[in-house]
């Protein structure tokens, strides 16, 4: 079985002997293929919407998998046990559901939270971070001509400076693989600075010390 390109980095991510609940799971397939290639693996497909897991249903039939995929029709995490053994995937969604989702003290239980958010990740590093949660890995995707920004969170204190809730900690350390997302961004960081009137000095100044680090890091 073939992921897309964005849920296999995800599943790159996902360690042998876990329990995985995929908050939002639509079609499955992530939680099909982490049955298929991970060792001791159980995951529990959950979605909102009784369309999406009908479609989920239907995959995992495909694959007999029936007996060793949990489908759950949930809003968020919802009664699910949550322990050192569990990672929780969030992935597709826009950060506010996301952080709707995570409003759940049990949260603190997981081993791991995985998120892939399809706006506002700086506003995302800060709100986890503001919950107590660090960075342990971050990736990037370039999947349909679109770049995902995959970020794990381990519970933890760690300080993080702006450059690194804007540009990642983990994606600068590893800035030379990622340069083509860095220079994406130095892109649409030109753009909007071209449409900003130059009387805004503040929000100008603030874009073009972005630019700035960007170019540093792309050297
Ligand atoms: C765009 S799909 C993403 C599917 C998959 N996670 C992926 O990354 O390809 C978003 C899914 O999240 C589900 N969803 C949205 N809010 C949810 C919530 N509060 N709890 C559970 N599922 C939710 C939607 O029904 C939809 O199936």
């Amino acid at each position: 079985m073939i992921l897309p390109k964005r849920l296999n980095k995800i599943a790159e991510l996902i360690e042998d002997d876990v329990v995985v609940i995929d908050v939002g799971c639509d079609h499955a397939l992530l939680d099909i293929y982490l049955t298929l290639n991970r060792n001791n693996v159980f995951c529990y497909a959950c979605d909102i919407k009784e369309s999406a897991l009908e479609i989920a249903k239907k995959n995992i039939n495909k694959y007999k998998l029936d007996n060793k995929i949990e489908v759950r029709c949930c809003d968020g995490i919802s009664d699910l046990e949550i322990n050192n053994n569990t990672i929780i995937v969030i992935s597709g969604m826009g950060k506010s559901t996301i952080m709707h989702i995570l409003d759940d003290d049990r949260i603190y239980n997981a081993r791991r939270i995985i998120i892939q958010s399809n706006n506002e990740i700086e506003d995302l590093r800060n709100d986890m971070i503001n919950k107590g949660f660090c960075i342990d890995n971050e990736v990037v995707s370039f999947d349909r001509n679109k770049y995902y920004v995959i970020i794990s969170f381990k519970k933890g204190n760690k300080k993080y400076s702006n450059d690194e809730l804007y540009l990642g900690p983990i994606l600068i350390k590893n800035n030379k693989e990622n340069s083509d997302y860095f220079k994406f961004l130095l892109e649409k960081e030109k753009n909007i600075l071209g449409t900003i009137p130059s009387k805004y000095v503040y929000i100008r100044k603030n874009i073009e010390k972005n630019i700035e680090k960007i170019i540093q890091l792309l050297k």
